[in-house]
Formats: structure tokens, sequence, C-alpha cells
């Protein structure tokens, strides 16, 4: 290992993919709560109860995660001057937009929790579609470098 890093460069991208995994759960997890949350009626119990679920993942999992996700991922680049690689430019593309997902899904916490519901349970599922496969991408683009 020749990085800043030395030997703790396989450490911290052990880290790095560690918190992947807890980011990866929280944004499948997140809009499958929003499909239950929708169904019920704002200001009830049930609505009460899904507001907290919601804000205990972001907190302790998907904010935590995706801060320590980058800033390992981002050690991780500047180690081995990943920038200038085709595989890199086009993962940070993805998750760049993984990261704007990650601000969509917070944002729509906020709106259910007013009491909006803007979008329908089938366009929520369908939205779920969208972080495995950035995840396929970025895992395929870190792993092989097919450029
Ligand atoms: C958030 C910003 C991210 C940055 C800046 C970043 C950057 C990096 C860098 C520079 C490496 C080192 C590659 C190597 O040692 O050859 C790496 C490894 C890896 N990254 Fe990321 N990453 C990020 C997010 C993600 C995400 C969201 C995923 C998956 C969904 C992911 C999956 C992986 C995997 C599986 C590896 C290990 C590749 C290997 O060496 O076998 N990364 N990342």
């Amino acid at each position: 290992m020749t990085g800043f890093l030395g030997n703790a460069y396989l450490w911290v991208k052990a880290g790095h993919i560690i918190f992947v995994i807890f980011l990866m759960a929280g944004l499948f997890m997140m809009p499958r709560f929003f499909v239950y949350h929708q169904e019920c009626t704002p200001g009830s119990d049930e609505d009460r109860k899904w507001i907290e679920r919601e804000d205990r993942l972001r907190r302790i999992i998907l904010n935590p995660a995706i801060i320590i996700v980058w800033i390992f991922g981002l050690l991780l680049m500047f180690d081995i001057g990943a920038w200038v690689n085709g595989w890199f430019q086009l993962k940070l593309l993805i998750v760049l937009a993984l990261s704007g997902y990650h601000g969509w899904i917070v944002g729509y916490a906020k709106k259910l929790k007013r009491g909006e519901r803007p979008l329908t349970g089938k366009q929520l599922r369908m939205l779920n579609e969208v972080p495995g496969l950035a995840a396929v991408l970025a895992v395929i683009l870190a792993v092989v470098k097919p450029f």
C-alpha cells in the first residue's frame, strides 16, 4: 500500500463497505415505511408511530451512514488518486444521484409529517427500484473497474 493510508487502506475500505450496507438498508426501508405510513389518517395514533419510526431510521441509520460512507469513500479516493479513472468518475455520478435520492427521502418524510401525501403507493414502490439499480452499478464499477 503506497498512499497516505498505508496499511490502513483495507480497513478504511472495509469500513466503507460496512456503512454502504447500513446506508442501503435504510434507503430500502424508508420508502416501504412511506407506503404504509401514507395509508393512515394524518394526526392518528398510527400516523404518529410512523413519524417516530421514520425519524429514528433517519437519525440512527440513514444520516450517520451516508456521512461515514462519504468520508471513507473520499479517503480511499484521495489515497489512490481515483478521480483519473473512468470507473470512478461514473461511480461518483451514481453516488451523487444516490445522495440526491437520500435527500429526497428525508424531504418526503417531512411532507408526510405535515400530513401531505404527494405520491401514490405505486409510485413509491417504483421509486424504490432506484437505490437497487444504483447499488448494482456502483458495486460493478468499483469491483470490476470495466474502464
Ligand atoms: C459516497 C461516495 C463514495 C465514494 C467517494 C466512494 C469511493 C470509493 C473508492 C475510491 C473505492 C476504492 C476502490 C479501490 O480500492 O479500488 C471504493 C470502494 C468500494 N465502494 Fe465506494 N464510494 C462511494 C460510495 C459507494 C456506494 C454508495 C457503494 C455501493 C452501493 C460503494 C461500493 C463500493 C465497493 C463495493 C467498494 C470495494 C471495491 C473493491 O475494492 O473491491 N461505494 N469506493
